[in-house]
This record gives structure tokens, C-alpha cells and sequence, in this order.
């Protein structure tokens, strides 16, 4: 009964960045939505407005981000192990920078904020690194967030998690410039090095 919804939940994010990987150099209008932002030929159309709400309650657009290079992580505070690998991954990358970090802006975007509230987050968060946003929500601003991201997801039942539902979903980080466009992205398994050096690169 512990194996099984941690097994499904790997297989899913497996199959979730399988599919989202497609999405991202086959279909850019897979997910529904129009692009977040138009961009000129040879850009991905990843990233785009949004309004949200951070793990202190305070109401933040993409603007509130402006002017600081963003790494951008999907996910969900009860997701059994795809979204604590990649956020520890994220941290000891912020870590390994040093001071610089403070150069780049991590923000996590919940996808289920019926159960991730601003406290939740916050609370979630302090397993990670200080500097890491926490993003939540109503259901409406969460999803389209993610629709700007491509990010796919899914809202599973499962008897196992708190609620009785687990979210499948792709688990990519998104480097975004200061001027909120899209420079590139990382899987959850990046390794630190890979990862620091990037974001070093785009400070
Ligand atoms: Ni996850």
C-alpha cells in the first residue's frame, strides 16, 4: 500500500515529462490554451502572464518578478517524490551559487491549490531553500499558469493521498530572463553542477 501510489506516481511523472517533452518541440498548442506570450520565430512560446498568490498571502503578477532572472518548478506539496527531488535539486544548485543566488528568483507553482494554500507552502518550503516563492491560487489562476508553462496535469483519485486524489503531471523547470522570456529548460533529474552552471550563466 506505500509501494504502489509511489510506483504509479514515478511512472506518471515519467510519463507526464515523456509527454510534455513531446509537447514542447511538437505541439505548442497542446494543453488548450493560446501561448502565454507571442514571441518571435525560433522562441518557445513558455511563460506568459499570470497573477498568483505567494506563501505570505500577498497577490504577485509576472511583473512582481521582473528584473531578476526566474527558475520556474511545477508541482504539488504532496507529491510523494518527483517534485522533493526536484526542488532539492533546485536548492542545492542556490546553494553551490552562493551570494549569486540572490541574483535568480526560484518559484514553485502549485498545481493543486485545493490542498496547497499560502500556509501550506510556506510550511512545505522551509524543507528547501529560503529563497524559494511559493505560488498558489484559485483553481482557475493555477491552471492557467501552467496552460502558459505547457505544463500538463492531471487530478487522479487515489485513496491513498490526503483528499483522496494525487495530480499527475510533467515536472520541468523553466529558466525564464529577467524579461520574463524563455532561455530554457531542465528536467527534475538535471544534475546540480549542470543546473548552477546555467543559472550562473544567466545572471
Ligand atoms: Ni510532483
Amino acid at each position: 500500500m506505500i509501494r504502489r501510489p509511489l510506483l504509479l506516481a514515478a511512472a506518471a511523472g515519467l510519463l507526464a515529462g515523456v509527454a510534455s517533452a513531446l509537447v514542447l518541440t511538437a505541439s505548442p498548442n497542446w494543453g488548450g490554451a493560446p501561448p502565454g506570450n507571442q514571441t518571435s520565430a525560433g522562441q518557445a512560446l513558455i511563460g506568459g502572464p499570470f497573477t498568483l498568490v505567494d506563501q505570505t498571502g500577498k497577490r504577485v503578477t509576472e511583473k512582481t518578478f521582473a528584473g531578476k532572472p526566474t527558475l520556474v518548478y511545477f508541482g504539488f506539496t504532496s507529491c510523494p517524490d518527483v517534485c522533493p527531488s526536484g526542488l532539492q535539486v533546485i536548492s542545492a544548485a542556490l546553494d553551490k551559487l552562493g551570494p549569486r543566488a540572490d541574483g535568480i528568483t526560484p518559484v514553485f507553482i502549485t498545481l493543486d491549490p485545493e490542498r496547497d494554500t499560502p500556509q501550506v507552502l510556506a510550511e512545505y518550503l522551509k524543507s528547501f531553500h529560503p529563497r524559494l516563492v511559493g505560488l498558489t491560487g484559485t483553481l482557475e489562476e493555477t491552471d492557467a499558469a501552467a496552460k502558459a508553462y505547457r505544463v500538463y496535469f492531471r487530478k487522479v483519485a487515489d485513496v491513498a493521498f490526503p483528499g483522496g486524489y494525487t495530480v499527475d503531471h510533467s515536472s520541468f523547470m523553466y529558466l525564464m530572463d529577467a524579461s520574463g522570456q524563455y532561455v530554457k529548460h531542465f528536467s527534475h533529474t538535471v544534475g546540480v553542477d549542470e543546473l548552477a552552471g546555467a543559472l550562473a550563466a544567466a545572471l
